[in-house]
């Protein structure tokens, strides 16, 4: 009941090492730390009350990824691991290709080498995709046969994994593979011992107004107040990580069950916009968030938000938590963890 979760120290991969446990798989977290701390490790220790195993080192390494793969023969493999901000995308190309397209290519050739020689290895792979191949929506709610595309590197990396993943698919029906188009995820487990620690100043909108709220910032800059939206400022589909992390359980038992590879959107089907957030977080935390009204962000679209009806249907899956739960639960975190994993 192993399951491999490269990048599985990270936000969304932490959290999904416990929903895994707590399903009854056994996680196994691989990752290089480059954007997390191994402190996560002792928070789920603490949090299940029971170590999880860790294998320290970089997606990019093939051989050293067959080794792990030879030595744990998880059933599955859920692929977090990657590089995700879109500003540094934009300045660092080559870095997001490398990373994202390279560690994809490496982790996906390790498996099929190993899958060759050992059946109790099936290639099942979970992707973290995200809703950022939709580039800018004609309309909204978002179908996952809405066309895609890509205004920056970070998203083009997904494309291009997307499309690779298609091509494997078709080429070795034995793959088996739940690629998951995420929304905005937000919050954080609520025993306020993980959550999201984004590196220097938050370019995402929850972990801004949270920062501003304990404090740490003066004010929130909201990048617009003249969209076509009912207040004007953009609207998303916030989704609580909790919830993005059952759904990483469902397409697991999916692929193990059915065993047909899919495509879904991990959403709530519910926009907010960024003042709803600001409100939301308000009451959340008793303290105020100021905020002033700034320039269009350059990228930004109006609105996104999904339709999750596809993801009920394959995967009997749906998002629970509401925005208000959402932004407590981000609070406890970031009240009890000012300074995230260095606090
Ligand atoms: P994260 O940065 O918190 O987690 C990624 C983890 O991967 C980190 O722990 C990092 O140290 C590790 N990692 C990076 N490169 C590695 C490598 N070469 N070898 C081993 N480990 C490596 O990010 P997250 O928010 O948890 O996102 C997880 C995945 O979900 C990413 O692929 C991201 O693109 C995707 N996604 C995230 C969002 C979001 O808003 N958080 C939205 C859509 C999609
Ligand atoms: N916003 C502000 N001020 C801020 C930060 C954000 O007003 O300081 C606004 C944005 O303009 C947008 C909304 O808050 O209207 C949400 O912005 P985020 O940066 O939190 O999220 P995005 O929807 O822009 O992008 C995120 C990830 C992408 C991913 C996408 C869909 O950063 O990588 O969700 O999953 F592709």
């Amino acid at each position: 009941m192993k399951i491999l979760l490269t990048g599985g120290a990270g936000y969304i991969g932490s959290h999904t090492a416990i929903a895994l446990r707590e399903a009854g798989f056994e996680p196994v977290v691989l990752d290089n730390f480059a954007n997390s701390h191994p402190v996560v490790m002792e928070r789920l220790a603490h949090i299940t009350g029971q170590p999880f195993q860790l294998e320290q080192g970089d997606v990019l390494d093939t051989p050293w990824l067959e080794g792990v793969l030879r030595r744990h023969r998880p059933i599955g493999v859920v692929h977090f691991a990657g590089d995700k901000a879109v500003g540094e995308s934009v300045a660092l190309p080559l870095k997001y290709f490398h990373n994202n397209i390279g560690g994809a290519v490496s982790l996906l050739r390790a498996m099929e080498t190993v899958a060759a020689d050992d059946p109790a290895v099936a290639p099942t792979l979970v992707f973290s995709s995200s809703a950022t191949v939709y580039g800018d929506p004609a309309t909204v709610p978002i179908t996952e046969d809405f066309p895609r595309s890509h205004t920056n590197p970070y998203g083009h990396s997904k494309l291009v994994i997307e499309d690779m993943l298609t091509a494997l698919c078709a080429a070795r029906p034995v793959w088996r593979v739940g690629t998951l188009r995420y929304f905005n995820p937000v919050g954080a487990h609520p025993s306020g011992l993980i959550g999201e620690d984004p590196a220097g100043i938050p370019n995402n909108l929850m972990p801004y107004v949270a920062q501003v709220a304990v404090g740490q910032r003066e004010h929130l800059n909201v990048y617009g107040n003249d969209y076509a939206t009912p207040d004007g400022t953009g609207v998303r589909d916030y989704i609580h990580v909790q919830d993005l992390a059952a759904g990483h359980v469902a397409a697991l038992k999916a692929l193990l069950g059915r065993g047909e590879s899919f495509t879904v959107n991990l959403g709530t089907g519910r926009g907010h916009s960024v003042l709803d957030v600001v409100r939301a977080f308000e009451q959340a935390s008793g303290r105020p968030v100021p905020y002033r009204i700034a320039p269009r962000r350059a990228g930004d679209v109006a609105q996104c938000w999904a339709d999750p009806a596809l993801a009920m249907r394959l995967l009997g899956w749906q998002a629970r938590h509401t925005l208000d739960e959402m932004c407590a639960d981000a609070w406890r975190w970031q009240s009890g963890n000012p300074n995230g994993y260095r606090s």
